[in-house]
């Protein structure tokens, strides 16, 4: 595979103010020199590949975006080289933009009030995208999902969802050669989380575009990609196939579902009621443990056999659900578990 970026010793360090408190402090500070630095990114190296999807995970203030911003050109670095396409992207800027897409889950970057399809012209505009490669895109994009219920509509008048799968359509439409995802799914529920997985996945598989996405979310990078990097305080602390972390951790997820009815009083029913669910349809009763207090039902399911969400469309059938929470190997114990050395 060819190398498409590289990254040699990158750092980046804030320069911020020490602040002072109170109102005294807050004159004090227009005036003041005394500064600190938080070292955001702290000697990170990488290669990343042409056509895959790199998925960089890590907690919230890890250095995700910084590194992110670093490689989209919109921040300089403070040391070290990185090299995307041939390009310095914080110095061949203009160059640079045209050959990639960029999404960031916390804003959007299509124009708030306009029609979204008013928005994608523009981008047509802006990046002089002919007439075919426009139609052939919008066409593949509306055989990933309908579109007709959505470019009609202003971004503001959208659901989060709605608005990052337009936002992900609109980087990929002047067929960039690597779009970078910072946190695309933050906020979103699991069955949109579901939908922006598949999206991903399509367009990288039609396009070959390299995906280079961030998250704080164990469950993004276990359902699309194949290497993960995890940051930590601003450095590398794992870098390879995710499925050698996921033998560590196995692929079991638990979903919590609860039954909006008060006509339910005996979780013992609910659960043999499950479980005769369960065995009619998917007869996996042995992959799966079923619990129910307080018309809480949890259920331990082994993605390796069934999906969870197979099993929460079934559940559904049966029972009015109100609230699902479906809980993740969670990213803080599979950091914890790298700095114990258990999964190197
Ligand atoms: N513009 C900024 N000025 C000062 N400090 C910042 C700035 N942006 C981020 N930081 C700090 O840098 C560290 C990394 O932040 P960030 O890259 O946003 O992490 P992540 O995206 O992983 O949540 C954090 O400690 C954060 O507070
Ligand atoms: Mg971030």
């Amino acid at each position: 595979m060819d190398k498409t970026i590289e990254i040699n010793n990158l750092s980046k360090e804030y320069k911020v103010l020490n602040r002072k408190e109170g109102f005294k402090g807050a004159i004090l500070n227009l005036f003041s020199k005394d500064y600190k630095y938080i070292k955001a990114i702290n000697n990170v190296s990488m290669e990343i590949f042409s056509g895959e999807i790199l998925g960089i995970l890590g907690r919230n203030g890890a250095g995700k975006s910084t590194l992110i911003k670093m490689m989209t050109g919109v921040l300089k670095p403070s040391a070290g080289a990185l090299s995307i396409n041939g390009n310095t992207p914080f110095k061949n800027r203009k160059q640079h933009a045209l050959n990639i897409g960029i999404v960031f889950g916390q804003r959007s970057q299509l124009w708030w009030s306009l029609p979204c399809i008013e928005s994608f012209k523009i981008i047509k505009e802006i990046y002089s995208i002919n007439d075919d490669v426009y139609e052939e895109n919008m066409n593949f994009f509306n055989e990933l999902i309908p579109l007709n219920e959505l470019m009609n509509k202003p971004v503001r008048l959208m659901s989060l969802g709605q608005r990052v799968l337009c936002d992900i359509l609109a980087s990929f439409l002047h067929n960039p050669k690597i779009v970078f995802l910072d946190e695309p799914t933050i906020g979103l529920d699991i069955d949109v989380k579901d939908k922006i997985h598949k999206l991903i996945l399509s367009l990288n598989s039609k396009k070959k575009t390299t995906v280079i996405l961030t998250t704080h979310d164990m469950g993004d990078v276990d359902a699309i990609c194949k290497r993960i990097v995890i940051i930590d305080n601003g450095e590398k602390i794992y870098d390879d196939k995710i499925y050698k972390l996921k033998k560590y951790f196995g692929p079991n997820k638990t979903l919590l579902a609860h039954i909006n009815s008060n006509k339910i009083r005996d979780d013992s029913v609910v659960i043999t009621n499950i479980k005769k669910l369960i065995d009619k349809h998917i007869q996996l009763i042995d992959y799966l443990s079923v619990e129910c207090n307080n018309r809480w039902i949890k259920i331990v399911v082994d993605e390796n056999q069934i999906s969870v969400l197979k099993v929460l469309n079934l559940i559904q059938k049966e029972f009015d659900i109100d609230k699902i929470e479906i809980k993740e190997i969670s990213t803080e114990s599979v950091i914890k578990k790298i700095y114990e050395g258990k999964c190197l």
